[in-house]
């Protein structure tokens, strides 16, 4: 969410005919996009913000300013730092360049939040706010050395879940589906212009929902409509939320070749009391079988997910749960993350962080190595496979255990499971579709040649 953000608020810019510089020390205005699911998040914002106190030093036309979460978050707190001119939250994206030429003209700094987010009106507030930014053709793709093949187009904005950790809701503000007809005029102009693959967005967009002349339209509708685009090559979407799944989008997946079997669906947690306290509505068992579902339905579908641990109270069977779900679920590839509490929330509020950071520590370590041992064993059944890649461009790190020369340098792509290829073939294929044989195969990776 935060890469489309950036992209967007770098075409507004571009817009108004200012100019991308990758460097720093080049550019008269530096916008910081932040996030704080995590504390860690901020920590490095704070960092940077150092950093850039030195550099106005040298620079003192240079113009800092602080978009996102955060900037919704702290505001005046961050304002108040030494080398902020601007703080705008992530539904004053699209105030961004005004914002910048009133600093220009009076020196002054500026901030720019939702008061009260949780409140019906933010909520129009927000719709406004989608209307100005959304809807902008995405000149710029923050995987910059990649020519453009992907794009991510928003669906929503937003979360209503509040789970009890999360500083989602808090930041973004409530549920806002953008209508169906701006999402597909929206990927229309982006095939048009030769992007191949769409990632719809939303924090949790399977709730996508919006009704127009007494219709009412879901992520299944929008998948549909979209990959009926001409040119179109996948669609996929990204996060969902395991609670209240239509298998309607299941069944979009396992009818539409188009729609990328994949997806991205955070269990958490593995134990039920840990399930329970932090409010995410659905128990193991209910999660592990929407699991068994979307794999009869799709039977090729890639699970993809995200775990917390250290979450206030976990005891060593929670995680034993944990584990075992992860053993029975066997995931593409999962993130995890250490319990961080975050100001305001539930947890923060009424839970002690009591889980020792040494045993965060060591419950991460564990569940990502049950993760990638399944993700060994389970990308063995591709070996001598032919499969479909959309290609990325050059490998950014080559893997020196393929040899590679000038005219046949090392490719990356992706499968529509969005398991990564690597293999040699001519640079011209980036943000094209090819066919390549695996030839070995390794937990996060697939090795292959040309077919
Ligand atoms: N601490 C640790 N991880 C968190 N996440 C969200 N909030 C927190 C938190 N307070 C994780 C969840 C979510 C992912 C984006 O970040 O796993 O799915
Ligand atoms: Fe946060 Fe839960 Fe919403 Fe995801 S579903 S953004 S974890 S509150």
């Amino acid at each position: 969410m935060n890469k489309l953000d950036s992209s967007l608020v770098v075409s507004a810019l571009t817009d108004r005919g200012y100019e991308l510089t990758d460097k720093a020390t080049e550019a008269d205005i530096i916008v910081i996009n932040t996030c704080s699911v995590r504390e860690h998040a901020e920590e490095r914002v704070f960092s940077n913000l150092g950093h850039m106190k030195g550099l106005k030093r040298k620079r003192p036309h240079v113009i800092v300013a602080v978009i996102g979460c955060m900037a919704q978050r702290l505001g005046e707190e961050l304002l108040a730092h030494e080398a902020v001119d601007i703080v705008a939250g992530p539904t004053q994206l699209h105030e961004v360049p005004d914002l910048i030429e009133q600093t220009l003209g009076d020196h002054e700094k500026h901030l720019s939040v939702t008061a009260q987010i949780r409140q019906p009106a933010a909520s129009d507030e927000i719709v406004e706010a989608s209307g100005k930014l959304d809807d902008f053709e995405i000149a710029y793709d923050s995987d910059a050395n990649h020519i453009k093949s992907q794009a991510f187009i928003r669906a929503m904005r937003g979360c209503n879940n509040f789970c009890t950790y999360c500083i989602v809701p808090y930041v973004r503000g409530p549920e806002v589906s953008r209508p169906p007809l701006a999402v597909v005029e929206q990927a229309k102009k982006l095939v048009d212009s030769g992007i191949r693959q769409i990632t719809l967005l939303g924090q949790t967009v399977n709730s996508y929902q919006y009704t127009e002349n007494g219709k009412t339209y879901g992520l299944a509708d929008l998948l549909q409509q979209v990959s009926e685009i001409d040119g179109v090559g996948w669609v996929r979407f990204i996060t969902s939320h395991p609670g209240k799944f239509d298998t309607s989008i299941l069944q979009v997946m396992a009818d539409n070749p188009k729609v990328c079997p994949y997806l991205h669906i955070p269990a958490q947690s593995g134990s039920d009391r840990m399930l329970k306290a932090m409010n995410r509505g659905y128990t193991a068992a209910d999660y592990i079988a929407l699991m068994d579902t979307a794999r009869e339905i799709v039977p090729d579908i890639a699970i993809a997910g995200d775990f917390i641990v250290g979450f206030p109270g976990e005891t060593d069977e929670d995680f034993s749960q944990t584990v075992e779900l992860v053993r029975r679920v066997r995931y593409k590839n999962a993130f995890v993350f250490k319990y961080s509490p975050r100001p305001g929330t539930h947890s923060e509020k009424k839970l002690v962080d009591d889980i020792p950071q040494e045993v965060k520590q060591q419950r991460n370590v564990q569940l990502l190595e049950v993760i990638s041992e399944i993700a060994e064993e389970d990308n063995k059944r591709f070996l001598g496979q032919t499969v479909e890649v959309l290609v990325e461009g050059l490998s950014k790190k080559p893997h020196l255990n393929q040899a590679e020369n000038e005219n046949n340098p090392q490719l990356i792509g992706r499968t529509a499971g969005d398991y990564i290829v690597v293999f040699n073939g001519p640079e011209s294929l980036t943000g094209k579709f090819a066919k390549v044989k695996v030839t070995k195969t390794a937990a996060l990776t697939l090795f292959a040649e040309l077919a």
